[in-house]
């Protein structure tokens, strides 16, 4: 597909933008570059959705009528991406005339063919959530979402036959396994068609409540129900039914929305497109929650965190990468400044940013500047340039699917393989040793590698990643292209300039804790060998109950960031993430065996529940798992990498 329509939710204009907002809306922007890199022609809409009863409540709130209070805070959505490198290519607004033109043509030709009736219907609607639930989808009698009583409302309305279309969509799901991605919601939305009848959908609302929508083009007395309003923007922005961009881009159309309004997305929309005699679109996204304790972060609960702040402290790159690379797609993720912080330091500061510096310093202190013309590589460059080659595949193949996380993944695989490179080649002792051909040699390998490094970090860092082609004197032009990436080699021209120094990351000092620490439980200050204890060779131990065995929290956990504990050389304080809100620390005796920058961005295995212990004054919250053998300590760890706290049985 040559082309690429990209769509984030419009957002309610009742609430500011927040970190969960950002993050689609970043996540989307990502995926429009990356499908240009692709040599695709991109459409990328974003805008806001400003009908229904929570926005003439808002709007009455704060004073103002409903047109005047949507302009402001629309305004502010608006206004709000660019600062955060977001640059659509639309944005479109429901009360915009010709949303509500189009919304109108939409309602009178599903009238017209029949799929609309008039009824009467009697449910607990809540107002948060903008519709009806039946008693099963309430949860103690409350919305799932908003944890808020619903309340119960009767009355006459206009119906849009759903369950008309219910075999036809779950027909198609079925044949287009990647219709809704990834896998779980699609087993999600199969399981609701398959468990009973889908009911048709109440799509107005009486003036006499509400008249703030687009009113029904063959009711006067009606408005259309907010969501029947809202889904057709992904339609009418593009000019429906007539428009070129229709035909253009509505085949690629790929909706990304978190889990939150997955039914609307997945059940109401594609059955009102079959309706209008419309082709579903190409794709459903779907991506989990960000959360604040294992709560969702939203403006109803009140524990939002404003994206501009963390801009601020870690810049907009150091941001955009967190928020792509922390999440793992269709899962959820805990927000923490410091889980943000220690990526930040760990894969951007240690990581990428070492390799700028210490690659650019060389290249003036060898060659004066300048690119140095490549020798004939050896079997190690060949082993390089392999791995740049798997890298880049793999981040494609990964990124097209939204899988940013795991794309970044492997594109640090390079990175890192670039620094053991560079260590193994040690350009300092063919310098010494003046083996001016090997040192060419390497030190082009490793700059043409980062030149791919940075091409494919466009996407998701555009600021830096433009920063970092510029050090290597790349104007990065329009005519980059990923896929070229993959198969090339050589496009660095030898004699290019590149620049003298280059500090993209500085690192931050971890944030203070916001809550002042529990008191440590009164352990004394243990004596004995800390986590692992080094291992003797042991004959068989007494054998135990599957049930005591079972006790055992295992679980695999990603390293945030290693350093030495203060006084004590065996020991390293080693932050992890072991999918606990929180990240955690272990305290393990592995100094003499781990270099603390080879740790982060590792997979361990822990002992989650050992009962915290103090380790010479530091709180040690598990063990890591390890063997030692022939003066190797080597890291227990799962065969590929698997999402942090992930449960080891
Ligand atoms: N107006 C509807 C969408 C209509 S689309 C035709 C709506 N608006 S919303 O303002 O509530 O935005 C919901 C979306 O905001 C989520 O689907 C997600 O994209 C984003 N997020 C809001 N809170 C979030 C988190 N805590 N975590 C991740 N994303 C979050 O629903």
């Amino acid at each position: 597909m040559d082309r690429f329509y990209i769509t984030t939710p419009i957002y309610y204009v009742n609430a500011r933008p927040h970190l969960g907002h950002a993050h689609t809306t970043i996540l989307a922007d990502a995926m429009a570059r990356f499908n240009r890199l692709m040599g695709r022609e991109v459409h990328f809409l974003t805008g806001t959705d400003e009908h229904g009863d929570k926005i003439v409540k808002a709007a009455v709130a704060s004073g103002k009528s409903p047109q005047a209070y949507c302009d402001e805070i629309s305004a502010i959505f608006k206004d709000l991406w660019p600062h955060l490198g977001v640059e659509y290519s639309q944005f479109i607004r429901t009360t915009d005339p010709e949303h509500k033109r189009l919304v109108q043509k939409a309602l009178q030709k599903v009238y017209d063919s029949g799929d609309i009736y008039f009824g009467e219907y009697g449910g607990h609607y809540c107002f948060g959530c903008e519709r009806f639930y039946t008693e099963k989808e309430l949860v103690d009698g409350c919305c799932p979402d908003h944890k808020t009583k619903p309340e119960y409302i009767a009355e006459k309305n206009y119906f849009f036959r759903m369950n008309k279309y219910q075999d036809w969509l779950l027909e198609h799901i079925k044949a287009n396994p990647e219709f809704i991605r990834p896998e779980q919601y699609r087993s999600e939305v199969v399981a609701l068609l398959e468990s009973g009848a889908l009911e048709d959908l109440c799509i107005s609302r009486p003036k006499s409540r509400l008249e703030w929508g687009v009113e029904l083009p063959f009711d006067t007395d009606y408005v259309a129900y907010v969501w029947f309003d809202a889904l057709l923007n992904y339609l009418t922005a593009l000019g429906w039914p007539d428009g070129e961009q229709t035909a253009k881009f509505w085949p690629a159309a790929n909706h990304l929305i978190a889990k939150d309004i997955l039914k609307p997305h997945a059940v109401f929309w594609p059955t009102m497109l079959k309706a209008m005699g419309m082709e579903p679109f190409q794709h459903l996204n779907v991506h989990g929650y960000w959360l604040i304790k294992d709560t969702k972060m939203s403006k109803s609960l009140g524990n939002v965190v404003d994206p501009l702040s963390l801009k601020d402290k870690y810049g907009l790159s150091g941001f955009r990468y967190f928020l792509l690379r922390e999440m793992t797609f269709g899962y959820d993720s805990s927000f923490s400044e410091e889980a943000l912080c220690g990526r930040f330091n760990s894969d951007l500061a240690n990581d990428l940013g070492n390799l700028f510096s210490r690659a650019l310093a060389m290249t003036h202190k060898y060659f004066g500047g300048g690119v140095p013309q490549a020798g004939l590589g050896g079997p190690d460059e060949e082993e390089l340039i392999l791995m740049a080659k798997d890298a880049c595949l793999n981040f494609q193949r990964l990124f097209e699917r939204f899988q940013t996380a795991k794309a970044l993944e492997a594109l640090w695989e390079l990175v890192r393989g670039l620094n053991k490179y560079i260590d193994t080649q040690a350009p300092w002792a063919l310098f010494k040793e003046n083996n001016g051909s090997r040192l060419a040699t390497v030190m082009y390998s490793v700059l043409e590698c980062m030149r791919k490094v940075a091409v494919h970090l466009l996407p998701v860092m555009p600021e830096a990643a433009s920063a970092m082609l510029a050090q290597l004197g790349q104007d990065g032009g329009t005519t980059l292209n990923l896929q070229a990436e993959a198969e090339g080699w050589g496009q660095l021209s030898a004699g290019t300039a590149v620049a003298k120094a280059s500090n993209l990351f500085p690192r931050v000092e971890p944030p203070a804790p916001a809550v002042p620490a529990e008191p440590a439980p009164k352990a004394k200050e243990a004596k004995a060998a800390p986590s692992p204890a080094p291992a003797a060779p042991q004959g068989p131990k007494e054998p135990i109950d599957f049930e005591d065995f079972q006790k055992i929290d295992l679980r695999v956990a990603t390293v945030i960031s290693a350093e030495p504990v203060p006084k004590a050389d065996k020991l390293l304080l080693v932050k992890l993430d072991a999918g606990d809100p929180e990240p955690r620390q272990v305290v393990a005796g592995i100094a003499e065996f781990w270099k603390p920058e080879d740790l982060v961005g590792r997979q361990v295995v822990v002992v989650a529940n050992l009962k915290p212990r103090k380790l010479r004054g530091v709180e040690s919250q598990g063990m890591i798992l390890a063997v030692k053998q022939d003066g190797r300590l080597e890291l227990l760890a799962p065969s590929a990498t698997v999402a942090p706290g992930s449960a080891v049985s």
